[in-house]
């Protein structure tokens, strides 16, 4: 891969979005780095004019094609919409510039596959914006993990939910969000893929949907209410996803790691570490360390202007997207699907 000589890197992001104002976020984070925010791209022109309140004299567009075609920036930073982040990541690759994409990387691993061709053919970097693979309940839980305070880890848990009927934003589309895993479901298997260390096998998937449908005006394209992965990994380990908005139930830990020395039940805050001693219980419980989410943006300038190795790589955020695609795919054909990418 060509490496950008080593100036500060010029960064355009397309996406300045009101929800979590997350334009405004990976903007301060790459200043912070030493890169410089030179472009915002948004359709919506409140957008483009917060972005001037936040950045004056930052160079705005109300299209990605117009902003690759007018502006010097090396980076840019995909931050809109679930299903159209493969057309925009391919075509800034294609224009030459460097690529980040914020999480779920696509929709599908066959979308995935094209933005990685995308980038190889043109020697650019594409990256996926993998914040919370800092998030300090991870860092804390790989600590115990990697000196080996659990064995060997044979079984992952993650559920998050509630009982609520979704919003009306493009997040509860189906076609648009990708549907209920998407979304906090990347992250929590990318914490899970950390967690098991091992090669995806297969992937079985279950769905149900109707529930709260009918209740919305967008009935056709509703997001699943609940929908669940089981990865079987090649060292034997599985692990369960499952996100729901018809979970009644929030008593139950949010990870639950099982190994052969200990259970660890992970929290965003607090773990709790259980062992046995002389066939007696021991909890130690605490609170998590500090996260680093900057850690991301500090990781991309290093690769970008000094050629080191980048954390999370494409192949890297490829593998949640294949286990959301299969079981997608697998909860329609009712079986489990062979993984193609370990
Ligand atoms: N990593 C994290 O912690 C984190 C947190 C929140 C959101 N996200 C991700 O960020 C992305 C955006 O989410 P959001 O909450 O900011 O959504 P949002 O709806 O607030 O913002 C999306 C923005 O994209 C703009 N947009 C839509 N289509 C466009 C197009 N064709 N060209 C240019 N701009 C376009 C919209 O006008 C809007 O301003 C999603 O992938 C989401 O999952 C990640």
């Amino acid at each position: 891969m060509k490496k950008t000589a080593v100036k500060p890197v010029k960064v355009g992001v397309i996406g300045y979005g009101a929800s979590f104002n997350m334009g405004l976020h990976h903007l301060r984070e790459m200043k912070s780095v030493g890169m410089i925010p030179t472009a915002v791209c948004d359709i919506d022109p409140a957008r483009l004019e917060a972005a001037k309140k936040d950045w004056p004299g930052i160079e705005t567009y109300r299209s990605d094609k117009e902003m690759l075609k007018q502006s010097g920036v090396d980076l840019v930073t995909v931050i809109t919409p679930h299903n159209i982040h493969a057309e925009q990541a391919i075509r800034c690759l294609n224009a030459g510039r460097h690529v980040i994409v914020e999480k779920p990387m696509a929709l599908s691993t066959a979308q995935v596959d094209a933005m990685i061709a995308a980038a190889k053919k043109n020697k650019r970097m594409l990256s996926v914006y993998h914040n919370r693979h800092w998030d300090g309940c991870i860092l804390q839980a790989m600590k115990f993990i990697r000196a080996g305070a659990l064995g060997e880890v044979y079984r992952v848990v993650v559920h998050m939910g509630g009982y609520a009927p979704p919003r009306d934003w493009w997040r509860s589309l189906k076609s648009v969000s990708g549907g209920i895993l998407f979304d906090w479901g990347v992250h929590l298997l990318e914490y899970t893929l950390q967690i098991a260390n091992a090669g995806i096998v297969e992937v079985s998937g279950y769905a149900h949907q109707g529930y709260w449908a009918p209740k919305v005006a967008w009935k056709h394209d509703a997001n699943e209410d609940e929908a669940m992965a089981v990865v079987r990994f090649d060292n034997g380990a599985w692990a369960i996803l499952c996100m729901s908005e018809l979970d009644r139930d929030h008593k139950r830990p949010w990870l639950e790691i099982t190994g052969t020395e200990g259970s660890y039940a992970m929290e965003h805050d607090t773990y709790a570490l259980t062992t046995t001693r002389d066939g007696e219980r021991i909890t130690r419980t605490g609170r998590n360390m500090p996260g680093d989410w900057q850690a991301y943006y500090r990781h991309i300038v290093q690769h970008l202007t000094k050629g080191a190795e980048l954390t999370i790589t494409a192949e890297w955020a490829r593998r949640p997207i294949h286990i959301i695609d299969l079981a997608c795919q697998s909860a329609e054909k009712g079986r489990a699907l062979p993984a193609k990418y370990r």
